[in-house]
């Protein structure tokens, strides 16, 4: 590794101008990318990644749930590939580099080594992770999550969106459904880039996080049920409002946020209304709640507190409560000697930077079950992300880049 070329570098503007390209493909009119898990336009930025990637030398595949994996060999074959990535997917308000920043930077390293001829020992890939973001399908990082073990193939192809149509079944209508296995094969290392999604980085005036951590989470999935009856001639004292009982428990998700800080965020974001009728009473109520903290033993606490408080308010309302909690994982700790790379990168650009928690989950979070694994963080403007205002300049870009060219060459080179 100390025998690098001094003349190591990325291409920071061909690296703009590709998350630039890659932002036209769901383009909003505020400026942001509204590109849905395996949606049409999500096809339309896999096969722009793919065309690039080949044209880039690259070996690409696409496992069973939809991830693709392009590759650039290394001067040994049988040593397990050092893998870089993200997702292309984003948030129905999203931005143009929650996810596809990671992805394009991979890329980039890669176009870079192509062009300093440089030959790595083991080789390099740059995996697209289907469904990150979790908003069509829940939960996120689910196919991620399959690589790792954590959930069955089936049970990843199974999810379904709000109009009942599976993963499977969009993997096959646009056509990604892929035949390599998923997982269970070695890698070296696993590095992802991502902007911080936070104020931190930018407040502080550092160029790169060093991402030790992230925090872990729970999600739950709950329905009240009451009555639907008319608006007018119901009697206050008679009715069985689901919506009321819903806003009490998002006040009570909300505090039990404020009760835990520092550290602690617990948002309602998703509600569904029934049936929806301004001069109905709301009969049903279907929401969501996101619950998230760096300490597992206090994301154990806010769940008995969620707990207690649905059953309170839902006795209190005169509702029938169903809750199920539908995605848990514990905070991460990244892996010492992926970290080290990282920081050993980042002193080498001679960028300022600090070690940092990942509030926001990342595909890195299973990775890192199964693979040394680490991630580098850049700032964005305000610290705004699942927005279409989101932001970066395109030296923090190339900043976070040639970082995690360094951290691959850590791992890729002996
Ligand atoms: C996904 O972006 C998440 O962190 O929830
Ligand atoms: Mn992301
Ligand atoms: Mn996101
Ligand atoms: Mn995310």
């Amino acid at each position: 590794m100390d025998s690098l070329p001094p003349n190591l570098t990325i291409n920071g503007s061909r690296l703009w101008q590709s998350l630039m390209d890659m932002a036209t493909i769901g383009a909003t009119p505020k400026g942001g990318v509204c590109r849905l898990a395996l949606t049409d336009l999500d096809k339309e930025g896999r096969d722009l990644f793919v065309r690039w990637c080949e044209e880039a030398g690259c070996t690409v595949t696409v496992d069973r749930i939809g991830n693709i994996f392009a590759r650039r060999p290394g001067r040994d074959p049988d040593l397990p590939p050092v893998l870089m990535g993200s997702h292309l997917d984003t948030q129905p308000t999203g931005g143009r580099f929650d996810g596809v920043y990671g992805v394009l930077a991979g890329l980039e390293v890669i176009r870079s080594l192509n062009d300093l001829n440089y030959e790595t020992d083991a080789p390099v890939e740059v995996a697209v992770w289907t469904n990150e973001e979790g908003t069509r399908f829940a939960p996120s990082m689910v196919a991620s999550g399959v690589f790792a073990g954590e959930f069955d193939l089936e049970y990843g192809l199974s999810r379904a969106d709000m109009d009942g149509r599976t993963v499977g079944e969009e993997l096959a209508r646009i056509g990604y459904a892929g035949d390599a296995p998923v997982g269970n094969r070695p890698l070296t290392a696993y590095f992802e880039a991502h902007i911080e999604q936070g104020p931190i980085l930018e407040a502080e005036g550092k160029t790169i996080g060093v991402v030790t951590d992230a925090q872990g989470q729970r999600w739950y999935e709950i329905t009240l049920t009451g009555q639907e009856a008319h608006a007018g001639p119901t009697p206050m004292a008679r009715r069985k409002d689901a919506l009321v009982g819903a806003a009490r428990v998002v006040e009570a998700v909300n505090r039990i946020g404020f009760t835990h800080q520092p550290g602690a965020c617990a948002t309602v974001g998703l509600m569904q209304i029934h049936p929806n009728s301004r001069n109905v009473i709301p009969g049903r109520v279907f929401f969501t709640v996101d619950f998230r903290h760096p300490d597992d033993a206090v994301l154990a606490r806010m769940d008995a507190e969620l707990r207690a408080e649905v059953a309170r308010i839902a006795a209190e309302t005169m509702l029938d409560a169903e809750m199920e909690q539908i995605f848990y994982y514990a905070p991460v700790r990244f892996e010492e000697s992926c970290v080290a790379a990282v920081r050993k990168g980042v002193e080498r650009t001679g960028h300022s930077w600090r070690d940092m928690v990942s509030g926001a989950g990342h595909d890195a979070c299973y990775v890192a079950r199964v693979a040394p694994t680490a991630m580098v963080f850049i700032p964005c403007v305000d610290g705004i992300s699942h927005n279409e205002v989101e932001d970066a300049t395109p030296e923090w870009c190339a900043a976070g880049c040639e970082v995690l060219l360094l951290a691959v060459l850590e791992k890729a080179v002996r």
